[in-house]
């Protein structure tokens, strides 16, 4: 009988051109490009043509790519409604991404959808958190890049130029990572010869889960909640001896650092010497180094190392984004991921059908029910 491999752990069912996380040695490539050298460099439209097209843009074709999404980023008045209602019933900001992918219309086009799910995703979600917020929605600007015009929507005036530099370079660095869940489940769905919005739809369902998308809320708890350096050790302590973990620490895959996190750590310096309030980034750095000695000592040689949550948190936090939009704006940059892995999966296309192993009972008969026994 088969070996059942729960989670699909190991098992290799697609080849990629996009992205390759090496575990063993901290390494992720991105289109060829290692993160450290692509994401505090390119720009966001840079970053989304290397990865639908296979190769970096020259100017025209980034400034066209740019004015193709910022002609779309006007949500339809039925996509803004659905959103208002869901702000005002407080419902988690990711379900408007999802809500607002579902009412865009499909074309036979995929590169035409994606452009349409990558530009109205960060109106959605700016005007979901304003109509929360009790404010109202800011109108997106065609004049600005992505991530500025993002950023000015959110905060309703224009980000400086670090800003859009530190939020760019976070998008860029989550874009894409190998075969996780979300992605995953936009190929499954690509398989199946359905359209690039229904495949977006369905990757976002799966990033919404705290097992994928949600963590890096609970790493910025953990620091605020020890308020004092000084405290870091006896409190991390006491988490460990309870057997509880360190939120922003260790992964499945990586085995020693992870990269994404240096990249965030160099951006969140950048960010916060440009004059951001550092006291929480202090903090987190000096909570990160106990915690490294601890989970030394906890699990010797098991090379528990910071996460790309950790400065993730720190990072948006340092933008002035609150926790509630982390999960959001992590689909800002993987739709771009999702939508070229549709089309990696349309090319060499296979439907995705893996095989359970039947466990329940067989053999059950049914009483049928009595003809012509209607009451009277
Ligand atoms: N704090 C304390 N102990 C830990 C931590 C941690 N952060 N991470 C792993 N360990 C322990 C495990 O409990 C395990 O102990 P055991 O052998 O006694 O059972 C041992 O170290 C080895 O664990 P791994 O096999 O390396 O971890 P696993 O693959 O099971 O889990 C995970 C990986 C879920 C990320 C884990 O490290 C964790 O829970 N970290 C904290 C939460 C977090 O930061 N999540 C975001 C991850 S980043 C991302 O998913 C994009």
């Amino acid at each position: 009988m088969e070996p059942i491999r729960p989670g699909l752990e190991g098992v290799v069912v697609a080849e990629t051109a996009l992205s390759d996380v090496d575990g063993t040695n901290g390494r992720l490539t991105i289109a060829g490009y290692p993160v450290e050298e692509l994401a505090p460099n390119a720009s966001f439209e840079q970053t989304a043509f290397l990865l639908w097209k296979g190769r970096l843009p020259d100017e025209a074709e980034a400034r066209n790519l740019q004015a193709r999404l910022a002609a779309r980023r006007h949500l339809a008045p039925l996509t803004l409604e659905l959103i208002a209602h869901a702000a005002r019933a407080d419902r988690p900001v990711i379900d408007s991404v999802r809500m607002a992918i579902a009412t865009l219309p499909t074309t036979e086009d995929d590169f035409e959808d994606a452009l349409t799910v990558t530009a109205t995703i960060p109106t959605a979600i700016a005007a979901h958190h304003r109509i929360a917020q009790g404010d109202d929605p800011i109108s997106p600007r065609e004049d600005l890049g992505h991530v500025a015009n993002y950023l000015a929507m959110l905060q309703g005036r224009l980000p400086s130029e670090e800003e859009t530099r530190a939020l760019e370079t976070y998008l860029n660095t989550v874009v894409d990572h190998g075969l996780n869940a979300s992605t995953f489940a936009a190929r499954v769905i690509a398989s199946t010869g359905s359209d690039l919005v229904s495949c977006l739809v369905g990757a976002v369902g799966a990033l919404k889960g705290p097992l994928h998308g949600g963590a890096p809320g609970p790493a910025l708890d953990m620091v605020r909640e020890i308020a004092d350096v000084e405290r870091a050790e006896a409190h991390m302590k006491a988490l460990l001896s309870r057997g509880e973990r360190l939120m922003g620490f260790g992964h499945r895959v990586y085995r020693t650092r992870d990269p994404r996190a240096d990249v965030l750590a160099a951006a969140a310096e950048r960010l916060y010497a440009s004059g951001v309030d550092r006291s929480l980034y202090d903090l987190a750095t000096g909570v990160e180094a106990s915690a490294l000695r601890l989970l030394e000592a906890h699990k010797p040689g098991r090379n528990l190392r910071t996460n790309v949550e950790f400065y993730t948190a720190l990072l948006l936090d340092g933008l002035g984004l609150p926790t509630s939009l982390f999960t959001p704006t992590f689909a800002m940059a993987r739709a771009i991921g999702w939508a070229a892995h549709v089309v990696e999966q349309r090319r060499n296309n296979r439907v995705i059908r893996p095989q359970s192993r039947y466990v329940g009972e067989r053999g059950l008969s049914i009483v049928p029910k009595a003809v012509g026994t209607l009451p009277s």
